[in-house]
């Protein structure tokens, strides 16, 4: 790190490989996996979070605060994250404040008030949807379910216990696609019961803000997670499908809330294929999706019990189905092999109930004008 002269006066700006101490222990700087001479780091509005490695091999996260986002209470918001780490997704509340009076702020003051937190390995559902829109990534529908199931799990068990993320988004969302299992990551600004609200209560992400924050509702409540819980989850879901995922774009896929151009045009682009196989989670998330507050979106227990009561209907399902109308379109993905290369085109159900609707009326038509000219010739014979 750049050494200006006094040991007050070090610029932070930590090089691969550099060493710093921390708490007592020493900690290495890791590399960037597709740039080995930089740090690797992660950029987020508030500030920036290294990959650093303890003496012992064990991988941590150390989240270092932008100067106006640096505060005491930072120090006593840790704390109460104590309260939370028997709770599933919840790994990275197991953290630890860097005090002003640790030796580290002596050399650099932008580490006062840094966060030393394990380093949850996987992708954020921001790189997923990056990997969609770039590159035409696209999830196996039983890994979508799956990973809805855990991430809708996570946010309800916060709110049976009156707690609240406040911030569901994107890059706060981590995934391991391999258990598929999630954690929340940014955990500065949960509401708990009591807590006193931070200097700045967060206004939502777009695309996942509830329409009510416009009108005055806040997000500092024990609902606050309801709305952007279900816009996300139910974008996992969509991601299940290829053509839908390719309409994915690095802010989600939906974009916007009910009311508004794009919002209202992906909504009805995605409704009919979520209908179809996810027909319970599609009606709580209708409901959420038209909600005037946080109060009308139906509860996280409420979303993922209804995901889990598809996925039962999915699992039992042991024949792969196939509709095929004259052609117009085939069924089969309900017992797709777990791990579909994710590029590998696969055949796809309609994007929306109206042109499943036309594709019985015409075979309803063939057939009928079948046994008629059947008949027809039957009777001259
Ligand atoms: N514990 C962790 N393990 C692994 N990566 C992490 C961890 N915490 C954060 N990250 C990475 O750093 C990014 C930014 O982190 P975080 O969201 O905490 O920062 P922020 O500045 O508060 O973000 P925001 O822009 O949402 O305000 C995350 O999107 C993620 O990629
Ligand atoms: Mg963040």
């Amino acid at each position: 790190m750049a050494n200006t002269g006094t040991r007050t006066q070090r610029i932070f700006n930590p090089r691969a490989d550099e060493e710093i101490s921390l708490l007592g222990e020493r900690y290495r700087f890791m590399r960037h996996p597709s740039a080995q001479f930089m740090a690797y780091a992660a950029e987020g509005k508030r500030g920036t979070v290294y990959q650093v490695r303890s003496r012992s091999g064990v991988l941590y996260a150390l989240k270092v605060f932008k100067s106006n986002f640096r505060n005491p209470a930072l120090a006593s918001q840790s704390r109460l994250g104590d309260t939370l780490q028997n709770l599933p997704g919840l790994r990275a509340s197991n953290r630890r404040v860097i005090t002003p009076n640790d030796p580290a702020v002596r050399d650099y003051a932008e580490l006062q008030y840094a966060i030393l937190m394990p380093w949850i390995a996987g992708y954020t559902w921001s790189d997923l949807l990056l990997l969609a829109e770039q590159s035409g990534m696209w999830l196996d529908t039983h890994e979508a379910v799956r990973i809805c199931m855990d991430f809708t799990k996570v946010l309800a068990a916060l709110e049976q216990n009156g707690i609240a993320h406040t911030d569901v988004a994107p890059a706060n969302v981590m995934i391991d696609r391999a258990s598929c299992k999630v954690d929340l990551l940014d955990l500065e600004d949960l509401y708990f019961p009591g807590a006193p609200p931070p200097a700045f209560v967060n206004g939502g992400v777009e695309g996942y803000r509830p329409r009510s924050v416009a009108a005055g509702e806040t997000l500092w409540t024990p609902t606050a997670d309801r709305y952007a819980g279900a816009i996300l989850a139910a974008e996992i879901l969509v991601l299940s499908h290829s053509d839908l995922a390719k309409q994915a774009t690095a802010e989600g896929f939906f974009l916007s809330t009910e009311g508004s151009e794009p919002g209202d045009a992906r909504y009805v682009m995605a409704k009919g294929y979520l209908k179809f196989f996810f027909p319970a989670f599609t009606e709580a998330f209708e409901k959420a999706w038209r909600a005037h507050s946080l109060a009308d979106c139906p509860t996280l227990s409420d979303l993922s019990r209804a995901i889990a009561a598809d996925a039962q209907i999915l699992q039992v399902i042991t024949l792969p189905i196939k509709v095929t109308l004259n052609g117009a379109f085939t069924l089969e993905p309900v017992d797709s092999p777990k791990h579909v290369p994710p590029q590998q085109p696969r055949p796809q159900p309609p994007h929306t109930t109206e042109s499943s609707g036309y594709g019985l009326l015409i075979a309803a038509v063939f057939i009928i004008l079948t046994i008629l000219f059947l008949l027809i010739i039957a009777n001259r014979k």
